[in-house]
């Protein structure tokens, strides 16, 4: 069986909603201990839906094909359903990634809950800041 699923490697070849929003509405940025690799995302926001989405990641294959799905689940939802993604929603939407690439798919939930704080922040939204623990630890992840 191939490591990696079709859908992996569609969106690690094909990457959806790569690039910069210049004015966007929220930022989120998180690098992961495991492996030191960074990723970066855009929101623009209206109305508390997410309307477009971009990102940047100096990370691995399956980073960049986390991230891609990530933000086709998130294009056009509401900021609620966007702060419930998971980093298992994600590897199932991709048809799995291998057991040591799973940490990979928690910088994709990592970086929309980054951003969605941002937005919080910017607009002195109030949350329970338990929602955004400041250190995620990969190894108490539900995958791991
Ligand atoms: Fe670093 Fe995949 S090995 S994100």
């Amino acid at each position: 069986m191939a490591l990696y699923s079709e859908k992996v490697m569609d969106h690690f070849r094909n990457p959806r909603n790569v690039g910069v929003i210049e004015d966007a509405d929220a930022v989120g940025e998180v690098g992961n201990a495991k492996c030191g690799d960074i990723m970066k995302i855009y929101l623009k926001i209206d109305n508390d839906v997410i309307t477009d989405v971009k990102f940047e990641t100096f990370g691995c294959g399956s980073a960049i094909a986390s991230a891609s799905m990530a933000t086709e689940l998130i294009k056009g939802k509401p900021l609620s359903e966007a702060l419930e993604l998971t980093n298992r929603a994600v590897v199932e939407a991709l048809d799995g990634l291998p057991t040591h690439k799973i940490h990979c798919s928690v910088l994709a939930e990592e970086v929309i809950k980054a951003a969605l704080k941002d937005y919080y922040d910017r607009n002195g939204i109030a949350y329970d800041p338990a929602m955004f623990p400041d250190d995620h630890d990969c190894e108490n992840c539900e995958l791991h």
